[in-house]
Formats: structure tokens, C-alpha cells, sequence
């Protein structure tokens, strides 16, 4: 393995790297990030190496495992090139198939390829599929391009030469000037300015610094950050590293939660591999400049990801978050300057370093600049995690690249920002995303989750889950996070529940605004937000719930019922049999009646009775129809003749 001793060296391997690669041989990459390993592409990876040599073309081609392609909906993904053949859902059974076809026939696999929604046609390159097509992959783009556990793989797209720029043709200041022009702002929560963070650590008098990848990622149904980690760890290294030498600092973490175990693989053999070329420790690139990166593993504590509880838990103490009378960049792991980035805020270091910072603010609107990862979740068609310039519509990420809401069902909301941020109603799906227009609208970016929810969906129901999520994940240190959520819980119980009073509503504002007001940290100050937000755009919902005793949505279990058509119904027995609860009565020809004592309201019979009798009907805040008496339900015959 060379040991890189100057940027000059790096260039020399660089072209060695490229000149060696045959860029018309084939090669076959394959998504092994976590969401794909689960779905198989370890089975097709091992069907891919052994079909290749049944068939006697190992030498003549190449695999790649990559990370996380984003259309996680329809992994396993491969993409063939020189070609860039995209092909879905591929499984085991489909290898044999495509490398005869594809590899050795040149010819196409129909059935493999995406539907054009558009067109009724089949789409046969990976840039020409809606899901990416409107997406700018700046960073996301490389996962696709490399095998994470292959230095020669990240050096042939680049790799490493903002850092070789960086401490070769520019001086510590050059650096964080050009991120302070570039208005790089944190990716992981507030947005806030990552060069001002920078600065005042460096200014700060303390001659130890600190820096720190935030990788815990605690939000529920996000995991951008975990794909840059398992998909392109060098990337996460390699802006942490430009980060700690304008900082002066020689000592990084990456902080990243125990439960994402391929990341911190995929970490472990990037630091090693970037230690033996010379990318990290002493005199890097033969400048001088020493830096060394640890890993540590969090336990897995949605409040860790709070900067003080980070560096609480980082000291080896019970994380749990600390006043913040001076800033964590002026005081912080250890008492010392300490820089706190998101994942995706260090991976967009390079790229400003090396294109610099009049090319980055050429995305995004004039206060949010650069792009932004968001993982799609939900109600959506595509589910997946898709990058956008600034600045584009909710409209346009959902519909555009989501695809929309499946089985004909109307959009209801996005909830973005995480479990602390808020739901977005349909009235402003035109809204431009960026950190100051979703505050405004009540939500927040935070890490880029975004959770779709179709017209099924209960806001109330929606507010009271992430409200039980921030009660479990409270650590309980301050009175008005620990004592004032669990109210907040209590409160939003009874009304999914069908209890709710009048003065439900003022009392949850009442004791919203102590724990915005009063909690220690940003965990409870903006826990509110989800019930605010809600309050905001669904009131009438709350209202319902509370005067009426209806979910509009017919959601809330306990506030809904289950009945039987007798004029829909044609004794088919089919919701009889399936009734995990057996409150279905009825025979044949005879028509069904639901016991409303027995039923525990799980909606199977909603679900499996026929689509052309649609007979069971779901209804709440109006009682349940009388049931037939006996002898007039065994007219199923006389009517079906008269039919
Ligand atoms: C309860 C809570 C959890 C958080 N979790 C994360 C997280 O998982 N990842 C993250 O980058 N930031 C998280 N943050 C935000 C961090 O406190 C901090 O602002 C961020 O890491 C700074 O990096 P940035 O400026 O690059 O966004 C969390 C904040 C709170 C209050």
C-alpha cells in the first residue's frame, strides 16, 4: 500500500488509478447498502460471482458492492456499465438471465426494467428514471460510483484532492473563509452557519480542539446520514479532516449510534486504509499537518444527538444534555473548542473546497445554499432517499420524485424536521424547502426526514405518536421535558381514545409553551411542535375528536366502528373465517352481522370482504345501525334471485 508523502504523489496514483481501468470494461454495481442487504443483494452479489464464472467471464468483468443508490422502494438495484442498464428488484434467480442476456448478448431485460409512469414504457438508464431524474446528487451521486472499502475506488472519483488542495495550495484561513463564503449551513438540525461555527473554535484561546462527525441519527424513518457512512466514508473523513485543519484542531470523532453496524464497519475500514496512505495521522501529505479520527459508538439514545449530550456521552458519562451558557465550539467535549457537524454538512466540505464557494451557492435559495438529502417515507410510491437543490417544492419532491400517493389516495400532510418538527398541510405543498421557509411554516428541516401521509392518516393520532416518541426518549434531567411531556401524552391518550374534554386543547398550549419556554434542551423546546403544527392546519380534527367523539380519519381504534351493509352483503363468509376475534356472525346465505362486544376493531373483515361487495363499512361518531333480526337475514337467496 503507498504511503502518499506529497499532493503531487496523490495526483501520480491518481492517474495510475484511471490508467489502469479499462472505462469500456464491464462492471456491474450492485446496492449493498443496509436497505438493499436486507432485501437480498447479498444472494444476487454471490449469484452474480458464480454465474460469471460458470460462465467463464470473471476476468472480463467486474463487480462493485456499492452503498445505498437511494430508490430504496425497488432495491436491489444494479446498474450495468459502460451502458448504465438499471435494472430493479433483482433477485438471485434473475442472474443467470441478465448475464447472458446483458453481458453477453447485449440485449436488454425487459422485465427488470422501471415502468415510465409518463410514457407506459419501460426506462432503461438509471438518469433517465423519474425517481433521480429530478433529483442533483452532488454527494448522494458517488454512492452509486464506488465500493466504500475501496481507497482506489474513492481516489478515481476524485477522492482526497480537496484535502491535498486544501493543505497544499491554502492556508488555514483561505479554507475556512472560502466555507464561510460557500454559507454552508449545518445539515443535521438548526442550519446553523458551519463556518461561524468553525471560527469562533478557532479563535477560541484553548490550544486543544476538537472536531465531530454527528452520526447518531435518531429520527424516526431517516437514514441519509447511515448511506454517506456505509456508502462513502471517506467523503465524511476527508471534509473533517479540510474542517480540523482550518480549525486547528488534531483530534476528530465520529459519533455514530451502535446500531448501524455496516456504517461503523465501513468507517473502521476507511480510517484504517486512510491512515496507511497517509490521509490521516502525522505530517498528512507531507505538509506537517497532523490529525487523528476515533470512532464511538452510542448506545442508541435519540437525545445523544444533542450537541451537549453528545459530548457528555463522548466523555464517557450518561449523555444527557447541559446548559449551554457558552457555546459548545468555545467550551465543549472536555471543556475544550469543539466543532459539532452533521454527516452530510462534513461531505459537503470537499466539494466546496475544491469547486468552490461561488459554484456551491449556485444551488439553493439565497438564504439555504448547496443541496439537501431527504429520506421520502411513507405514504409514497417511491420510498427512498432523494437529494434536491434548495429551494425546490414539496410538490415537486412528492409528486415529481416520490411519485405521488399510492392506491389513488389523497396527500394529507408531510411532516419534516424529525420527530420535533411539524406536519405541512396540502395548502402549502408550494412551499420552497429551506431552513427559514419550513420554520416559518411551523416545521423544521432538521435531518431531512420526511414522512408522507395520505387521507387515512389522523393529525391528532400523528401528534400523540411523535409526542410518545420525545416522552420515552426524554432523559428526564429538567421538570418541563420530562414531566410536561408526559401530560402532553396523557392528555392526547384520552382524546385518540374518545375521552377527550373541553379545555383539552388550551391545557396542551398551556403546557406547550412551558416546555418551548422552560425545557434545558432543544429536545424539549421544540417537542411541541408536532401538536402545534397539527393545532395549526388540522383543528377541526382536534374538535372532532373532542366534541364530536369522531376521527375524521377514521383512524383512532377506539372511535371506530365496524358494521356489516345487510344490502351489501352476499354471505360469502370470507370475513367470517378471516375475524381473528370471531365477532363475525353468519352462515351461508345468511347475512352477517358483527358482534360489537367481540370486535377488537382491527379492520380485517374491512379489508378482506370482496371489492365488488365493499359490504363492511367503517364509521365513527355515529352509532352502529341495529342489527337485523335473525330470521330477516336468511334472504340472501331470495335476493339473489330477484337479482
Ligand atoms: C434531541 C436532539 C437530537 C438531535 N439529533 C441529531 C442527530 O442525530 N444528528 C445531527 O446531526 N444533529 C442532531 N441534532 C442537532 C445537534 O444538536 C447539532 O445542532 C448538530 O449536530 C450540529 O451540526 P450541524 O450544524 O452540521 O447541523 C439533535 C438535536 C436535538 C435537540
Amino acid at each position: 500500500m503507498p504511503q502518499i508523502k506529497t499532493p503531487a504523489e496523490l495526483e501520480t496514483l491518481r492517474s495510475e488509478i484511471l490508467a489502469s481501468r479499462d472505462p469500456d470494461k464491464p462492471c456491474i454495481t450492485l446496492c449493498s447498502g443496509s436497505a438493499c442487504h436486507a432485501s437480498g443483494s447479498s444472494d444476487v452479489a454471490e449469484s452474480l460471482e458464480q454465474e460469471l464464472e460458470k460462465q467463464g467471464l470473471n476476468q472480463e468483468v467486474d463487480i462493485r458492492r456499492t452503498g445505498c443508490h437511494g430508490f430504496c422502494e425497488r432495491g436491489p438495484i444494479i446498474v450495468i456499465f459502460p451502458q448504465k442498464i438499471c435494472y430493479l428488484q433483482v433477485t438471485a434467480e434473475d442472474v443467470p438471465e441478465i448475464i447472458t442476456k446483458t453481458i453477453k448478448e447485449q440485449g436488454i431485460v425487459h422485465r427488470l426494467l422501471c415502468d415510465d409512469p409518463d410514457m407506459g414504457d419501460k426506462i432503461v438508464h438509471e438518469s433517465e428514471i423519474p425517481f433521480y431524474k429530478h433529483q442533483t446528487r452532488l454527494i448522494f451521486g458517488s454512492n452509486a460510483k464506488i465500493d466504500p472499502t475501496s481507497m482506489e475506488d474513492y481516489l478515481a472519483i476524485g477522492g482526497y484532492s480537496a484535502l491535498a488542495k486544501a493543505l497544499g495550495q491554502m492556508s488555514d484561513t483561505e479554507v475556512l473563509e472560502e466555507v464561510k463564503r460557500s454559507n454552508l449551513r449545518g445539515r443535521g438540525g438548526g442550519g446553523f452557519p458551519a463556518g461561524r461555527k468553525w471560527e469562533g473554535s478557532r479563535n477560541a484561546p484553548d490550544k486543544t480542539k476538537y472536531v465531530i462527525v454527528n452520526a447518531d441519527e435518531g429520527d424516526p424513518g431517516a437514514y441519509m446520514d447511515r448511506s454517506l457512512l456505509e456508502g462513502n466514508p471517506h467523503s465524511i473523513l476527508e471534509g473533517l479532516t479540510i474542517g480540523a485543519y482550518a480549525v486547528g484542531s488534531h483530534e476528530g470523532y465520529v459519533y455514530v449510534r451502535q446500531e448501524y453496524p455496516l456504517a461503523v464497519e465501513n468507517l473502521n475500514i476507511a480510517i484504517k486504509t486512510a491512515e496507511e496512505y497517509g490521509f490521516l495521522g502525522k505530517n498528512i501529505l507531507g505538509t506537517g499537518f497532523d490529525f487523528e479520527v476515533k470512532v464511538h459508538q452510542g448506545a442508541g439514545a435519540f437525545v445523544c444527538g444533542e450537541s451537549t449530550a453528545l459530548m457528555t456521552a463522548l466523555e464517557g458519562r450518561v449523555g444527557e444534555p447541559r446548559p449551554k451558557y457558552i457555546r459548545s465550539n468555545i467550551k465543549g467535549l472536555w471543556d475544550r473548542p469543539s466543532v459539532l457537524n452533521n454527516v452530510e454538512t462534513w461531505a459537503n466540505v470537499p466539494l466546496i473546497i475544491n469547486r468552490g464557494a461561488d459554484w456551491f451557492s449556485q444551488y439553493g435559495t439565497e438564504k439555504s445554499k448547496g443541496t439537501k438529502i431527504f429520506s421520502l417515507v411513507g405514504k409514497i410510491v417511491n420510498t427512498g432517499l432523494v437529494e434536491v437543490p434548495m429551494g425546490m417544492t414539496l410538490k415537486d419532491i412528492i409528486f415529481k420524485i416520490g411519485g405521488g400517493i399510492p392506491n389513488g389516495k389523497q396527500f394529507k400532510a408531510v411532516q419534516t424536521g424529525g420527530p420535533s418538527g411539524g406536519c405541512i398541510p396540502e395548502s402549502l405543498l408550494d412551499l420552497e424547502v429551506g431552513f427559514d421557509e419550513l420554520t416559518k411554516a411551523g416545521s423544521m428541516m432538521g435531518s431531512g426526514g420526511m414522512i408522507v401521509m395520505d387521507e387515512d392518516t389522523c393529525m391528532v393520532d400523528v401528534a400523540r405518536y411523535f409526542i410518545e416518541f420525545l416522552t420515552d426518549e426524554s432523559c428526564g434531567k429538567c421538570v418541563p421535558c420530562r414531566e410536561g411531556l408526559r401530560q402532553m401524552l396523557k392528555i392526547l391518550n384520552r382524546i385518540t381514545k374518545g375521552r377527550g374534554r373541553e379545555g383539552d386543547i388550551e391545557l396542551l398550549e398551556e403546557l406547550s409553551e412551558t416546555a418551548m419556554e422552560a425545557a434545558l434542551c432543544a429536545l424539549g423546546k421544540s417537542a411541541p411542535n408536532p401538536f402545534l403544527s397539527t393545532l395549526r392546519y388540522f383543528r377541526e380534527e382536534y374538535e372532532a375528536h373532542i366534541r364530536d367523539k369522531r376521527c375524521p380519519a377514521l383512524a383512532c381504534r377506539e372511535m371506530i366502528s365496524f358494521y356489516i351493509d345487510p344490502d351489501k352483503c352476499r354471505a360469502c363468509m370470507i370475513c367470517m373465517r378471516k375475524c381473528p376475534a370471531g365477532a363475525v356472525i353468519g352462515a351461508k346465505k345468511t347475512i352477517h352481522v358483527i358482534d360489537q362486544e367481540k370486535c377488537t376493531r382491527c379492520g380485517t373483515c374491512f379489508e378482506v370482504c370482496p371489492s365488488r361487495f365493499s359490504a363492511v363499512a367503517k364509521i365513527s361518531g355515529e352509532p352502529v345501525p341495529a342489527d337485523l333480526p335473525r330470521d330477516q337475514r336468511t334472504i340472501i337467496k331470495k335476493r339473489q334471485k330477484n337479482e
